[in-house]
């Protein structure tokens, strides 16, 4: 007889630790959010940032997709930059922009103003998953923070960037700068995963979702050994952690080497490179976002092809290869999310 089902025993962390799994789990990131009626609806008039602060819409938002779609895992609803907020840094979430901060950091004095994270900093997150994880049952929860490089340019930057040009300057000529902010949002990323994790969360994933935009050298010298640190500690907390980036298929291997279980792979890197690049680990992904939008069938089958390439992988968690595009029909998610669960693991 099987075991009766727990978050602990579920596919999604099954396949996260390359154990046997019943079917290929499914989630999205970004499931939660604005491709959902339901969400717009709880969102109407409250910021975005206020709304991450508010442990019961938090709990509320996060289960949206889950009881829509009976996704393998839920996401916590939250934003990379929810704990720099948390810790006093003056910045917002601007609709159809993303995080913009008041003062940009340039100085060592700067990053020395940044205060540490301690959990009493952020009991709001603490009380969400706790709320969350009873809600969730045998789903299990993924908590997140971003990575260090990905989260340091919107800090230099003071916003969105293409070319994250200040940010790789800084890198470059201020080394004493950049290595005390990497330090710095290290521990803020260790401090708010440990503090998800210790409430509750079954998962975290690191995203280091600009990453792409680095050489390899500067990812390896620069970058890697700060989220390696956060991956480390993350790992003594005792569960799977998913590293993710974008555009990262020259990285892919540095990426599974700074200590992750599951390695994020983007659409634009074929799955089956991904899965030699990344080694003896699982891999999640990787189905181009933009894929909803053509017909079912032509959607179906290009994900059947990903399951078929991921049973090579030592594990394999279906998603897109980003997040899911606002303007995505709902109804279209729930039809790959039933097609992902019903084919066939052997
Ligand atoms: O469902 C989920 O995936 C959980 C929620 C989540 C959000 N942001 C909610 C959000 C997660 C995991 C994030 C992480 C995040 N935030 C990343 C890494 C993931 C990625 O997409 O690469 C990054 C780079 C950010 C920074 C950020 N915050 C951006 C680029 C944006 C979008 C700007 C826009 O409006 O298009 C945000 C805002 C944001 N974070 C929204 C949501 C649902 C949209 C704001 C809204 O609904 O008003």
């Amino acid at each position: 007889m099987s075991p009766s089902p727990t978050a602990a025993n579920s596919a999604f962390l099954a396949a996260a630790r390359g154990l046997p799994v019943p079917h290929t789990p499914v989630w999205f990131m970004r499931q939660a959010g604005r491709s959902l009626p339901e969400y717009l609806k709880v969102r109407e008039g409250i910021g975005m940032l206020e709304s991450c602060m508010d442990p019961d819409l938090v709990v509320e938002i996060t289960m949206q997709p889950v009881r829509r779609y009976g996704v393998d895992a839920a996401i916590f609803f939250s934003d990379i930059v929810l704990p720099l907020k948390a810790v006093g840094v003056d910045l917002d979430i601007v609709a159809g922009v993303g995080p913009v901060v008041a003062k940009p950091v340039r100085t060592l004095a700067d990053v020395e103003a940044i205060d540490d994270l301690t959990p009493e900093h952020v009991t709001f997150i603490t009380q969400a998953v706790q709320g969350l994880v009873t809600e969730l049952g045998t789903t299990p929860l993924i908590g997140f923070a971003g990575a260090p490089f990905t989260v340091a340019s919107y800090l230099v930057e003071g916003g969105p960037s293409k070319d994250h040009a200040r940010t790789k300057a800084m890198m470059h000529s201020q080394p004493e700068v950049w290595d005390a902010l990497m330090r710095k949002i290290s521990q803020i990323a260790s401090a708010y995963l440990k503090v998800q994790v210790d409430a509750g969360a079954s998962a975290v994933q690191l995203f280091d979702s600009w990453a792409g935009a680095l050489a390899p050298i500067d990812y390896a010298e620069h970058v890697m050994p700060h989220s390696a640190r956060v991956l480390a500690q993350a790992g003594e907390l005792g569960v799977p952690r998913i590293h993710f980036g974008v555009g990262t298929t020259n990285l892919l291997t540095l990426m599974g080497e700074a200590g992750a279980d599951v390695v994020g792979v983007d659409w634009r890197t074929p799955l089956e490179r991904g899965i030699e690049l990344v080694g003896d680990r699982a891999v999640q992904g990787n189905l181009d976002p933009t894929l909803v939008f053509a017909p079912t069938e032509v959607m179906t089958e290009r994900a059947g092809r990903i399951i078929e390439t991921g049973r090579s992988a030592k594990g394999h968690i279906f998603n897109l290869g980003h997040g899911v595009i606002p303007s995505t029909d709902p109804d279209q998610l729930a039809r790959l999310t039933d097609f992902v669960h019903a084919y066939p693991v052997d």
